[in-house]
């Protein structure tokens, strides 16, 4: 399979650094306003029109991480047992139920539950479990790397699965770092309604 990523392409190394660079720069964009309320303060200290303004970047920057990947996989070989109808409908199946994951979770936590709300001080009153949270905790993570998955099948793309394990990891890497963090964020609220209900007695 590696025999069938063309490494000496500058499009496949463009995709992987974008891929890199999107959870990095969310996770650093989003402890800074937690810490130091960078993005409130550049939106006049209204922390949701801040929080709409991360979420237009963050989606715009899948956006571009989306074209870069599809433009580095058209300049790289497609494998023979890839170049098949099978591959091909596996790989549209994957992208659509990605796709299923990603919006149905969008739907369910709303702009400001999908785009780091919680560290703007926005947090959700109950946590969803409710579909698709009953097939994955993170599904627009995995839903992404499916889409990614489907999209490199569907191309028929050795590079593209390599690309796929690169979103896969980094995705883990982001959850060791934020899911903590956000539990910590919620946990801290519980400790306030806590003190604020003895407070009231
Ligand atoms: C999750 O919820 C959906 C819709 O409520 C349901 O159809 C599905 O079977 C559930 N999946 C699991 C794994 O529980």
């Amino acid at each position: 399979m590696l025999g069938y990523v063309d490494f000496k392409q500058p499009s496949f190394w463009v995709s992987a650094v974008s891929i890199l660079f999107n959870p990095t720069f969310w996770n650093i964009a989003a402890r800074q306003e937690y810490h130091n309320k960078i993005i409130t303060k550049l939106f006049g200290g209204n922390s949701r029109y801040g929080c709409y303004g991360l979420a237009v970047t963050i989606f715009s920057l899948g956006i571009i991480r989306d074209m870069l990947y599809e433009r580095a996989l058209r300049t790289q070989p497609t494998h023979p047992l890839l170049d098949s109808p099978t591959a091909t409908y596996t790989g549209v199946g994957l992208v659509l139920s990605g796709n299923v994951l990603v919006l149905s979770s969008m739907w369910k936590l709303g702009i400001t539950g999908t785009y780091l709300g919680d560290y703007f001080g926005i947090l959700m009153d109950d946590m969803v479990t409710s579909f698709p949270f009953n097939v994955t905790s993170s599904p627009m993570y995995d839903g992404s790397t499916l889409s990614f998955l489907g999209t490199a099948l569907w191309f028929g793309k050795p590079a593209g699965v390599l690309l796929t394990a690169l979103v896969y990891a980094m995705y883990r890497v982001a959850c060791r770092f934020e899911d903590p963090f956000t539990a910590e964020i919620y946990a801290k609220r519980e400790r306030e309604r806590k003190k604020a209900g003895e407070r009231a007695k």
